[in-house]
Order: structure tokens, then sequence, then C-alpha cells
């Protein structure tokens, strides 16, 4: 190996990338156009990015990677790939799940706001024309530069659309001040523009199993579970389902008429609107308080169910928590975190 120059050898695609030493791997392997989970962006916190490295595991471990790996996962050789420094010549191996993830490019062909914050974006693919992709799984759209911020990075967004609409997807991006991906998303993006993303990564393969389903969503993270719920809708799924949707005000409520009218078409499916602080709005069907404290009062024993959740840390961690107090084991609860 020269200085400048390393090899990184992936052993289960025999690919072979050449970079220069001193970059995350992480970098090395997008600058290569191979695509790594993130839903952090490479910031250390999603614990998305995780990388098994044969040799050549030389950086040091760094505070974000100890709160996302064990001790055994170290043994074994697991880093996270936006921490660890390529430093010479290195072997590792590709998460099975990412190995169909290419880069897409896409029109903007629709963009509406679905609520006070949430913007909804479809895009048709242009090249490739088409995508398979789980329930549930989500995009790395490219954030392009802006002149305060001088690199681009992905930003990651769950799509909406269910796995048959192969053509067009669609987005659900809340605005967060200062956010510099829904910053583009909602002041810059318009309709006709060109976008390129990374995809499928992740989704959730059980969607049609036989045991009975729990769904918990706050805000914009309705975006996985319309994925799935429309999914089953399409295969006529007869899964026991209860989704909870909550947020914080009615003006952040989306997609009720749709999920109302699933509930009708649906037999085995139940919705819940639930509202942090609803004002004087006088729907008797939504229910005031925290998601956490509905779920905890409408299902009194989810012993043998599953639970897809999506939203931020301290709601999937209540959520986690009270979920497995009714019953179910921790490996049947599978979450998208925000970021
Ligand atoms: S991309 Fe590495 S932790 Fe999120």
């Amino acid at each position: 190996m020269s200085n400048s120059t390393a090899k990184i050898v992936i052993r289960n695609t025999g690919e072979t990338v050449e970079t220069t030493p001193g970059i995350t791997l992480f970098k090395a392997l997008r600058d290569a156009n191979i695509f790594v989970p993130t839903i952090c962006g490479g910031k250390g916190f999603c614990g998305k990015c995780r990388i098994q490295i044969f040799s050549g595991n030389t950086s040091p471990v760094t505070e974000p990677e100890k709160k996302k790996l064990t001790d055994e996962d170290f043994a074994q050789g697991w880093r996270l790939s936006c921490q660890a420094l390529v430093e010479g010549d290195m072997e590792i191996e590709l998460p099975q799940d990412t190995k169909d993830v290419r880069l897409y490019k896409a029109e903007v062909v629709a963009l509406e706001m679905v609520c006070r914050e949430t913007r909804r974006v479809r895009l048709r693919l242009m090249e490739p024309p088409t995508m398979e992709y789980l329930p549930g799984a989500f995009i790395l759209l490219d954030i392009p530069p802006t002149p305060e911020k001088k690199q681009g990075a992905p930003r990651a967004y769950s799509i909406a659309t269910p796995p048959s609409s192969k053509n067009e997807i669609e987005l659900n991006v809340k605005h967060v001040p200062g956010g510099f991906g829904s910053g583009y998303v909602h002041n810059v993006l318009k309709l006709g523009d060109m976008v390129s993303f990374s995809a499928p990564y992740s989704g959730y393969p059980q969607t049609c199993a036989v045991n009975d389903l729990i769904c918990i969503a706050g805000g914009s993270g309705i975006s996985p579970v319309l994925s799935i719920l429309r999914h089953m809708k399409e295969t006529d799924c007869a899964r026991k389902t209860k989704f909870f949707f909550g947020v914080r005000e009615c003006d952040d409520l989306e997609y009720i008429p749709e999920l109302r009218a699933m509930e009708k078409e649906l037999e085995a499916f139940e919705f819940f609107s639930i509202v942090e602080n609803p004002g004087n709005n006088a729907d008797e069907k939504i229910l005031v308080g925290r998601v956490t404290d509905a779920v905890a009062s409408i299902v009194n024993d989810a012993t043998g169910c599953s639970a897809y959740l999506c939203g931020g840390k301290g709601m999937l961690d209540a959520c986690c928590r009270i979920l497995v107090d009714l019953g179910i084991k921790q490996e049947d609860i599978f979450f998208d975190q925000f970021s």
C-alpha cells in the first residue's frame, strides 16, 4: 500500500474500493456509490451504519460507538462506519439487506402540505424507472449543498406508498427549523425538479404474519405505517391490527379520512388518533393525551403480538417499555427512529 491509497476489499460482493486514508469508512464507500444505511446522515447516533471489519480495523472506538455497540460486537469487528476511519487496507462485509441498494434519479411530480408542518413529496422514478421495496422501507435523499453548508449530505425519509407503487413513491417531510433536509424539501424543492436518492433500505418483511400487530407512529412517522397498512389493504391481509397515531395538535393530524375509511374496509383494523393539546376541537373520535397513555389503556394484553413503531427517541423508548410490560417480546418490536 502507498501512503496515499488504501484498498477496501468487500468480501461478500467481491468488490474492491480504492480510497484516501483518513476519511471515514462510510464516506469511502459512499464515494464509490456503495450505500450503507443511515438515518442520522453520518453523525454517529442512529447506529444504522454498522459494518463488520475483518482486517485493518485500527482507528480508536468513539464515544457514539460505545452507546450503540456491545463489547461482543467490538470483539467480532463491528464498527459504525461513520466513526471508523480508513487508516490502511481493510477487509469488510456489507450488511445483507443493503446488497440491492442503488442510486435512483427521480422527478418531483407532486408537492402539497398535508398538515401544518408536513409536506408530501411525490417522486416519479426516471433512472431506473422502477424499484422493488418492502413495506416501511426508507430512502436516503441527496440534499444538495447550500451557501451555508458547503457539502451536500443524505437524509433518510420513509416511503409512504405500498410496494406495488414501483414507479412513484411518496414521502412526508416535516419542517424542522434549521433542518438541512427539511429546509431543502420545504423551501427549495419545486415541481419538475430532479432529485437523486439511494434505496431501498430496511422495510418490514413480516407485514402479513398471522399474529396481531400494534403500530404506533408520532407525527410524520406515519409514512412507513401507511406503507404497511396500504400494502395490507391491497393484499386483503386479515391480520388483526391496531394503529395508534399521536400528534401534538389537531393541525398536525394527516391522512385521517384515508385511515378512517380503512377502518370500515378492513374488518380487523382499528385506528386511534391521539392529540396532546386538542384546543377546542370537538371531534369525539380524537383521544386526548399522549400516545403512550392511549396504548396502555386500550391494549390489555399484547402477549404474542408484534409491534411496528416510528417516531422520536423519547416516544419510542416509552412505547417499547409499555409494550414489553403488556407482554410483547423485545425481539418482536420493530422500529424506525427519527434522527
Ligand atoms: S450513520 Fe453512523 S450512526 Fe448514523
